[in-house]
């Protein structure tokens, strides 16, 4: 999954299952060949975040050794999970990571409930319209596309608006019911960015992964896109419920 910095859509078949919460996706890259030091502030950051972001749900950091280059690190857990959904989902990421990308300067790891990322060059802040990103989508939709299409529209478009008034969370959930021509069906949608960007970058971020999701996403009945500074996400079943509580 080699999708480092670059524009990069993977498309996966998932099925609404309640084991989607632990789905997870991580890519790295830029080989360390011989910088052990860099190495070891890799694993330093990992075990920091999983110790300081359960509290707030948030952490960023940058780590320098004298005369080396610096390590810029941020974890993030999904606004709506708890502090022990939070603590497991990190730690899980750090292992991932530590496991599969210590020897790599650059890594991202999205799971449902968290988002962890370290690189060299200083990311924090901002947002880049070809940071790595990934696409899942559910099972093809099986409800009146022509009343369903417009209806998640409008969830995305009014999940936008809420983030614009969310305060420092970024972090924004929603359903709709009673949709006309719908019958007995309910759109669940996020939007999230991490709290390192601030409103105004946020809102750029969505609106470029809110193209993306309108292309990759189009009939489908649940999908998710992923990006290195912000998520969208709508299913037609309760995922707030199974995944966060
Ligand atoms: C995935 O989630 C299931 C159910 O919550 C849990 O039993 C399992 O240990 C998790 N697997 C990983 C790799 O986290
Ligand atoms: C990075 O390192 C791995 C294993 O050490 C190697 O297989 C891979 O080819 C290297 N990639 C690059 C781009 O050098
Ligand atoms: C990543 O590391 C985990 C161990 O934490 C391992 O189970 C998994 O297979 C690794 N994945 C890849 C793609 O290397
Ligand atoms: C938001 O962040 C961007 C990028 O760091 C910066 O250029 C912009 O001035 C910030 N806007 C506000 C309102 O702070
Ligand atoms: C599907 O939706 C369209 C418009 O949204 C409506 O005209 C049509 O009657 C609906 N079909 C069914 C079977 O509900
Ligand atoms: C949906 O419609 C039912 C019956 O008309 C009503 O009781 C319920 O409050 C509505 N739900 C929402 C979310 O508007
Ligand atoms: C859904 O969209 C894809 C790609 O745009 C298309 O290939 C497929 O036929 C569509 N399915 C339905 C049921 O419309």
């Amino acid at each position: 999954m080699a999708f480092s910095n670059k524009f990069f859509l993977l498309s996966l078949l998932l099925l609404p299952l309640a084991n989607c919460e632990n789905f997870s996706v991580h890519s790295c890259a830029k080989n360390i060949t011989d910088n052990i030091d860099l190495q070891a502030r890799i694993i330093g950051v990992l075990y920091h975040l999983m110790e300081v972001t359960p509290a707030t749900g948030f952490a960023s950091s940058s780590f320098s050794s004298s005369g080396d280059s610096t390590l810029y690190a941020l974890a993030q857990c999904r606004g709506d999970a708890n502090t022990d959904l939070c603590r497991k989902c990190i730690k899980d990421s750090g292992k991932v990571l530590h496991a599969n990308c210590s020897n790599q300067a650059q890594a991202y790891i999205w799971y449902d409930l968290c988002f962890v990322r370290y690189d060299i060059v200083n990311f924090l802040g901002n947002w880049m319209v070809d940071g790595a990103e990934t696409s899942m989508f559910n099972s093809v939709d099986t409800h009146n596309l022509s009343a369903f299409i417009p209806a998640v529209i409008k969830v995305i478009e009014n999940l936008k608006t809420m983030v614009r008034t969310s305060g420092d969370d970024l972090f924004v959930k929603m359903v709709a019911s009673n949709i006309t021509n719908l019958e007995g069906v309910s759109i669940y949608g996020m939007a999230e960015c991490t709290r390192d960007m601030n409103e105004s970058t946020c809102m750029e971020c969505l609106d470029h992964v809110e193209g993306l999701l309108h292309k990759e996403c189009r009939n489908r009945s649940g999908c998710k896109i992923l990006h290195n500074s912000c998520f969208l996400r709508y299913e037609t079943y309760d995922f707030f419920s199974i995944e966060s509580r």
